[in-house]
């Protein structure tokens, strides 16, 4: 169930949020304390104008909430409002001692969720503490801020743990909790709050969590895919992947998780049985080490962008390598490709050097640290020099490749080799997927150049995931983005 909270300023705009929503969820929270105080009055009204259960919470500042005033004034007010309204639960959390109270809110059918807040991370006792809050009868809420995978793996494995406890509520906040959010069946919530403002707590919106992760449809047989990286939230594949995977009636679901820790991370893996993951920065490298099976190109290149379990192994694949170069594949059957220039000798760079080696290009690396430039052309048997000297270079290839992050995010106006000039003939390729255009390829683009963009080699390689992860070709839908 998704209970969309309802944390504005006023009743009217609660309803008017709850609508825009309705379709995505099953349960409401309204939130007095986001309230203004003369609306409080009003908050019977918005119980009839609404369809479907709803939470009554007003939380105080220490756990989060905006509530400033006395306890005395805040169960009192909730008091009121339960005389007034139709509420199915009320969260009071599990500090609260008021036993005439309690019986008040029990006389009138209503149920209590007990909850428990930590914003700074995740408390060894974790079960003890869930065991304690569901034992009088009450549904037990836990709100915890895992700040590395072990806190995740403590978080996954409280179902396994306490699946005697069927009705609690469990969720991971801020970035890192954002996997439990999404996979909150797998956690053993009986909900997941969302809403379409993040209030920095790792909130998805209903749609998104709806309509992208199908959230509320995973059960007992979905497998688990995802993204492992740091940052990984950015990460655009989970909408290459669930549609996928929807379009072809996989029962799957494609989560990003935030990993500051790789080898904690393949120990999740097995907690909550993880089928395959791509991998980003800056974790490309670091998981090296645990697989069992690597293809060549992942030896070749020294990175591995994409792990699937294979028997009792993790196999790693680089579908970056095969994701750059298709796009190119009419041109290398043209002939047009004999030369080219790579601009960049990071990581990106590698898959793509190796990648036109392959295919017989003669290569010049240009980068800002040339013994960086060297040694990879060292050992792919390429030429190099600086980036300084980019304007040697100008009409001497026919291929240009542009691997820096010079164009992207905070350097978006850059151009990595502005002193590089077209002559109109070459294929300019950017790896950049955001913006669509850089200002590179803009230049390209104004001398007549053909274009090759980031966002093919990002599709293509997500498309070559899918087929690993699945073991079928990926579907003829279109991706939006
Ligand atoms: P990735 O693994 O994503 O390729 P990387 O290893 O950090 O990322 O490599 C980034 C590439 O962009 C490198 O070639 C880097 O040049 P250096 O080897 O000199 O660091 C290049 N790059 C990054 N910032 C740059 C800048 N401001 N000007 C020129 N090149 C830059």
């Amino acid at each position: 169930m998704l209970c969309l909270t309802l944390a504005k300023k006023t009743i009217e705009e609660d309803i008017a949020d709850f609508w825009k929503n309705r379709a995505y969820i099953g349960i409401a929270e309204i939130r007095l304390d986001a309230l203004d105080f003369k609306e409080l009055e009003k908050v019977s009204s918005l119980t009839n104008q609404v369809d479907l259960p709803l939470i009554l919470t007003c939380r105080r500042k220490a756990d989060g909430g905006f509530w400033m005033g006395t306890e005395k004034k805040r169960i009192q007010i909730l008091k009121q409002i339960l005389e007034l309204g139709d509420f199915s639960y009320i969260d009071i959390e599990s500090d609260v001692k008021r036993p005439e109270f309690e019986a008040f809110i029990k006389s009138k059918s209503i149920q209590i969720i007990r909850s428990f807040h930590d914003f700074e991370g995740v408390p060894l006792d974790l079960y003890s503490k869930i065991s304690k809050l569901a034992s009088k009868g009450d549904i037990p809420k836990i709100a915890v801020t895992p700040k590395t995978v072990y806190d995740l793996i403590l978080i996954f494995k409280v179902e396994s743990e306490l699946a005697s406890i069927k009705e609690k509520i469990i969720i991971g906040m801020g970035p890192m909790g954002v996997c439990t959010r999404i996979l909150y069946k797998k956690v053993g919530s009986m909900l997941c709050y969302c809403s379409d403002d993040d209030m920095n707590l790792g909130l998805l919106s209903p749609r998104i969590l709806s309509e992208l992760y199908r959230a509320d449809r995973v059960n007992a047989k979905t497998h688990i895919y995802g993204v492992i990286g740091n940052p990984v939230l950015q990460s655009v594949s989970p909408q290459i992947h669930n549609p996928g995977f929807h379009a072809i009636r996989f029962n799957a679901i494609y989560v990003p998780f935030l990993v500051d820790n790789v080898r904690a991370f393949f120990h999740l893996a097995e907690v909550i049985q993880i089928f395959g993951f791509s991998v980003t920065i800056p974790h490309k490298i670091d998981v090296l080490p645990y697989l069992g099976k690597s293809t060549r190109e992942v030896r070749l290149i020294g990175s591995c962008n994409t792990v699937v379990r294979k028997m009792n192994l993790w196999k790693g694949i680089n579908t970056d390598y095969y994701g750059f170069i298709n796009p190119l594949l009419p041109y290398f059957d043209s002939e047009q490709i004999h030369e080219a220039v790579v601009i960049g000798a990071g990581g990106a760079s590698r898959a793509v050097i190796w990648a036109l080696k392959n295919r017989g290009v003669k290569i010049t690396i240009l980068n800002r640290t040339v013994e960086k430039a060297k040694a990879l052309a060292l050992e792919t048997m390429s030429n190099y020099d600086s980036l300084e000297n980019a304007d040697k270079y100008s009409g001497r290839s026919d291929l240009i490749v542009q691997t820096t992050p010079l164009g992207m995010g905070e350097k978006v106006d850059f151009d990595p080799a502005p002193k590089l000039k077209f002559l109109g003939t070459e294929i300019v390729y950017d790896l950049i997927y955001k913006p669509h255009l850089t200002k590179f390829l803009e230049r390209a683009n104004d001398s007549g150049c053909t274009l090759c963009y980031g966002i093919d080699m990002l599709v293509e390689q997500g498309k070559l995931q899918f087929e690993e992860f699945t073991g079928y070709h990926y579907p003829s839908i279109n991706i939006v983005f």
